[in-house]
């Protein structure tokens, strides 16, 4: 079976009502960065944090998953799949991909402010009471936090990801900006015979740089083309 290695951001989620980050109307232009997604913020004010992600969390029963995201799973039947996402939605997962790894952590997971990637830290929260409070404590006395991965922190899924781009036989970015490292470089990992594809209603900066096809259409849209032109009944 031929590997598909997936990356997806903000834009995969788009068409599912989840705002992206740096478009018109995206979330960094409600909310200061450095406030609500950095440690620095956290450290200088939990209770803020914890509520913004308490509310991206009380947003999550609400939405489902667009055609994209269904389409991407249905990849499986043909191909061994990874996705690879920035999002720290469960879209994937509930639309049926099977592999997912999640680069900027999980709003459903929490963990320990002490040892936040202490995988004995990291328990999954229940959709009936998603919220953190302050005094909430993790297995280790800490406060409990977001498993999230903040400005700031290192990004340990990183190795992974790139381990599993090193042997795509092909590489698909949806809806991502790139701005964002080490998410961004991966795609240096990407063997040179490797085909790129790039599903993105917008101009990426970097794709004149890269030897790639872009699809330019919206997520659900654009893995339909996708499938056509990789012969695959859907
Ligand atoms: N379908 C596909 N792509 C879309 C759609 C859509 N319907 N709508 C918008 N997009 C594209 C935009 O054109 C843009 O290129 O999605 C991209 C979204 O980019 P960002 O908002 O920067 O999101 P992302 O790249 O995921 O951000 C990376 O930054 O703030 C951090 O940790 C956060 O994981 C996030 C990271």
């Amino acid at each position: 079976m031929k590997k598909i290695v997936i990356l997806t951001g903000a834009g995969m989620s788009a068409e599912s009502g989840i705002s992206t980050f740096r478009d018109s109307g995206g979330l960094w232009e409600q909310h200061r960065v450095e406030d609500v997604a950095t440690i620095d913020g956290y450290e200088r004010n939990p209770r803020l944090v914890l509520d913004f992600y308490n509310e991206r969390r009380r947003q999550l029963p609400a939405v489902e998953p667009c055609r994209g995201h269904y389409l991407v799973a249905e990849l499986e039947r043909t191909f061994d799949v990874t996705v690879v996402t920035q999002n720290v939605d469960n879209l994937h997962e509930r639309a049926g991909s099977s592999h997912v790894i999640h680069l900027h952590g999980e709003l459903m997971k929490a963990t320990s402010t002490l040892s936040p990637n202490d995988p004995s830290q990291i328990i999954e929260l229940s959709p009936d009471n998603p919220d953190i409070h302050i005094g909430d404590r993790a297995a280790d006395g800490s406060q409990l936090r977001p498993f999230i991965v903040w400005f700031g922190e290192a990004v340990p899924e990183i190795e992974r990801a790139a381990e599993e781009v090193a042997q795509a036989d092909i590489f698909v970015i949806i809806g991502t900006s790139l701005n964002v490292y080490p998410a961004a470089g991966l795609i240096q990992f990407a063997p040179p015979e490797t085909p790129v594809y790039l599903i993105d209603p917008k101009d990426v900066p970097w794709q004149s740089t890269h030897r790639f096809h872009h699809i330019k259409k919206g997520a659900s849209e654009g893995m339909e083309e996708l499938m056509r032109i990789l012969k695959i009944e859907n």
